[in-house]
């Protein structure tokens, strides 16, 4: 199957199956998704990239990584690596995930929740963590930002420890995110 065999064809695809879903609903006298749905909709595909590469960072790329020698570390840290387009891709999805989330909260009005003040508050945590000190420290690890070997070990340890502050600020974020909608936990 073509489609299959080039990941923007299945993307696309998917968006497809979701209009023909869309418009079938419509069809039998649904309403159609307002600008919000949507926008809630891409705020959370958003979150999924995002927190989904933060978790592939933590729990398999760093482990994997202690015991490797600065040459194989140069390989795949090059132009085009696996790293690279992580870390773009990552940086992508936080940068999607606060302008939809922006959009979800000057939407809410007087509807603003303690649980979306708390969980937005340690989200926009984690995105200035991101933008301005994972980023920042990760372009002197992989080589973008010239660095020497000292610098290079302390840009690794400031970034890691910005990203383990998002993977544990992520747990409780994303329960108060959806207890937000669904059911406030300070009622
Ligand atoms: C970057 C800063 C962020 C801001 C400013 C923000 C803001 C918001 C707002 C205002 C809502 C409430 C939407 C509504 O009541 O209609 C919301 C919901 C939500 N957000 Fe975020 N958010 C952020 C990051 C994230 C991240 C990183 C995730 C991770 C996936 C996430 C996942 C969700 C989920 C699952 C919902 C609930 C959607 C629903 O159940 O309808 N958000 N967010």
């Amino acid at each position: 199957m073509g489609i299959l065999m080039d990941h923007k064809k299945t993307i696309i695809a998917g968006f497809v199956l979701l209009a023909i879903i869309l418009g079938v609903a419509v069809g039998k006298g649904g309403a159609l998704p307002d600008h919000y749905d949507f926008a809630r909709y891409f705020h959370v595909l958003a979150g999924i990239v995002w927190i989904g590469l933060l978790y592939y960072f933590n729990f398999v790329q760093v482990p994997s990584l202690g015991g490797v020698t600065p040459e194989t570390k140069a390989d795949i840290f090059k132009e085009g690596s696996i790293v690279r387009r992580a870390l773009f891709w990552f940086r992508m999805g936080a940068h999607a995930t606060l302008l939809f989330g922006i959009i979800l909260f000057a939407s809410l009005g007087k509807a603003i929740t303690v649980d979306i003040m708390i969980g937005a508050s340690f989200a926009i945590i984690m995105w200035f963590n991101v933008t301005f000190i994972i980023w920042p420290n990760q372009q002197k690890v992989i080589g973008i930002v010239e660095a020497d070997a000292d610098t290079k070990a302390a840009a690794g340890k400031k970034a890691l420890m910005a990203s383990r502050i998002n993977t544990l600020l992520s747990i409780p974020m994303l329960f108060l995110m959806f207890s937000s909608t669904h059911f406030s936990i300070f009622g």
